[in-house]
Order: C-alpha cells, then structure tokens, then sequence
C-alpha cells in the first residue's frame, strides 16, 4: 500500500472501524486514540509495515514498539508472564500500564518492531474504540505514540495532524485523550522494575504487588526503554522548572490557583493531578504556538500522576544532544 498524498480523517463510527482494519491489514499506518496519547498503529506481523512506520516517525530504528493486544490472553501467545505481570495484567488491564516480558519465539511480532530485543512490550487499552478495533483488526498492532520523533506526544487528532499529516493513511478523531501522559511501563524480568512512570501512578502498583518497585537504570547511551533519551520529550522552547514567577521574557505554565493576570496557560487552576496530566502536552504545544521562546513552569507536587508529570517536564527541559534551545 503506498501512502496517499493525504491523510484521512475519519470520525469514530462503524464505518471508520472498518476503514482502519482493512487499512491495517493492507500494511498501511493509522493513527488512533488511546486513553493515554493517540498512537500511530501498524500490523505488528507486517515487516514493511513497520518499516513505514519509523520512517513517518523518524524514529531511530533501534527503538523497540509497543504492542497492542486484545486482552491478556492474547498478550501471552505473543509473551511469557511471571507471577508479577499476572497480577498486575489482572488489575490493570485494560488500562495505561505496559508491561515489558520475555518474548516468545514464535509470537509473530515482526523483528524490526522488537529492535532485535528477547524481551517485548505489550499493553491492553482502554479507550471506548478499542473493543470495536480489535473486533474488527484480529491481530496485534504495534502502536507508538503518533508524533515526530523527539517531539511531544499528541492528545488530539489535530497534533497527529500537525506532526504526520501526509506521512500516514488515516487518523481517527475521537477527541482528546483522558490521561493524557503515556503509559506507565513495568519491566517483569525478574524483579518488577519501573521503566516509565506514566499513567497509572507507581503507588497502585506498588500496592498490587505488595513490594516497592526498582526503579531501572537508564543511561542514554544503551538505555532499557531507548525512547527515555533525556532530551526525547522537546517543544521548541526552553523550560525553566519549578519557578515561583515568569520573568520578563517568559511564558508562565502554572499549576494550582495563580493570579490569574500571571498566568499564560494553567495545567490545573484547582491544582488537580489528574487534569494536569490531561492539559500538559496540549499546553506544551499551544505556548509553542504561541511563539513563547522561555517558559517557567510551577512547581508540580512529585505524587501520584505528579511523577510522569514531572519525568516528561524533565525531559523537555533537557537540552537536545547537539541542539541548544
Ligand atoms: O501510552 C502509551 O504507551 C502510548 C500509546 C500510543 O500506547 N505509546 C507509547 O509508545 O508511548 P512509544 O513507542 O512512544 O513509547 C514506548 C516506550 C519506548 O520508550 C520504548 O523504547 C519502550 O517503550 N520499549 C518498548 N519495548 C521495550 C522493551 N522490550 N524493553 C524496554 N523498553 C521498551
Ligand atoms: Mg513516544
């Protein structure tokens, strides 16, 4: 399948279900949304399906996909679980939690999609389109988020739009996404480890599995989730953490009530963890189109949501290898 000069846009309907599971099983790219961020879904046994998707991404290669099964029966034909990823498939599932196990050889999983890895990345979502999908596409689909590389994740049809239009077949708009940070990704390799903070905070599933999760160490040069490069999550902009106050020449991102003549954009007026998960890469990409050159960005209490909050605002302040911001 070759990519149309366009991108569709298709709203979430019957029809459109339709639409996307034969574009799938043709090879081509769609992007979807997922409680978490849209992702951008390719057939995951599909070689050169997943080729076209680094290349609309412009992802380095080696960085392995998720993929994306219909419940976690289907996710052990394609992985082995542990006691640990039972117990949190069982809990979380559907849900914004990744769990990164040992592949099985025959899984099926198009090698590219594993970057040569033994181990892979599975995740049941819990967007309301999801059922209908995976009735309609019987099959694992690998699905990273649906932005350029090194950009911010989008949470609205118009940010795949704005980053991959004319680079993938169709998008499904079902407007925003409600978590609004990636999933959180457990590695259940031995000891359960914290790969990503993300949607579902740490502390649930420290609670499920009655122990402290490791945290695993990630060096840029070989990380363990190479998307976790310190600069990946990147608006234009340069960041400036934890202020109290913007200065002169700065865009003020605020948290919790502000006078509001200070503000710029507010990731939660009433200091909501949850809403301010759902409003961070919006509001990224608004003060960038804004034109904002410097942002200060509040405090975010480090709890619950507060820790994917706060590794993604740490990435963005990072300066990019090579590029100063
Ligand atoms: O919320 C999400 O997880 C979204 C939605 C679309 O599902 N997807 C997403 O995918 O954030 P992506 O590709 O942007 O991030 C997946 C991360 C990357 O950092 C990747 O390196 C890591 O998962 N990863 C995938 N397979 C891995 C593996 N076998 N070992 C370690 N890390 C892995
Ligand atoms: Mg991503």
């Amino acid at each position: 399948m070759t990519v149309e000069p366009g991108t569709r846009v298709l709203k979430a309907n019957e029809e459109a279900i339709k639409a996307v599971a034969a574009c799938l099983a043709a090879g081509g790219l769609v992007a979807f949304p997922t409680e978490t961020v849209y992702g951008l879904g390719a057939d995951a046994r599909h070689g050169e399906a997943v080729a076209r998707l680094y290349a609309a991404k412009g992802r380095p290669s080696f960085n392995p996909l998720i993929a994306h099964v219909a419940d976690a029966e289907a996710a052990r034909g394609l992985a082995r679980f542990d006691a640990a990823a039972d117990k949190l498939a069982a809990a979380f599932w559907p849900g914004p939690l990744t769990l990164v196990l040992p592949k099985r050889p025959d899984c099926g999983v198009a090698d590219l999609a594993l970057a040569g890895l033994d181990s892979g990345a599975v995740r049941v979502t819990a967007h309301q389109i999801a059922p209908a999908l995976r009735a309609a596409f019987n099959g694992p689909v690998v699905a990273p988020s649906a932005n350029r590389s090194g950009h911010v994740s989008p949470t609205s049809a118009a940010h795949v739009l704005a980053d991959l239009r004319g680079r993938i077949d169709m998008v499904i708009d079902a407007g925003p996404c409600a978590v609004g940070v990636e999933s959180t990704i457990v590695a259940c390799l031995g000891e359960p480890s914290l790969l990503r903070p993300g949607g579902l905070p740490r502390e649930a599933i420290e609670r499920v599995l009655g122990q402290p999760l490791a945290i695993a160490p990630i060096a840029d040069d070989a990380p363990l989730a190479p998307g976790m490069l310190s600069s990946h999550y990147a608006p234009k902009a340069r960041l400036r953490l934890d202020a109290e106050a913007a200065g002169a020449d700065e865009a003020l991102l605020a948290f919790g009530p502000t006078p509001s003549a200070s503000v710029t954009l507010n990731l939660s007026p009433r200091g909501d963890l949850i809403e301010a998960a759902a409003n961070l890469f919006s509001h990224l990409r608004a003060l960038d189109a804004l034109g904002a050159q410097r942002i200060a960005v509040m405090k975010v209490p480090h709890e619950g949501l507060g820790e994917a909050i706060n590794d993604r605002l740490a990435r963005a302040a990072a300066p990019e290898a090579g590029v100063s911001k």
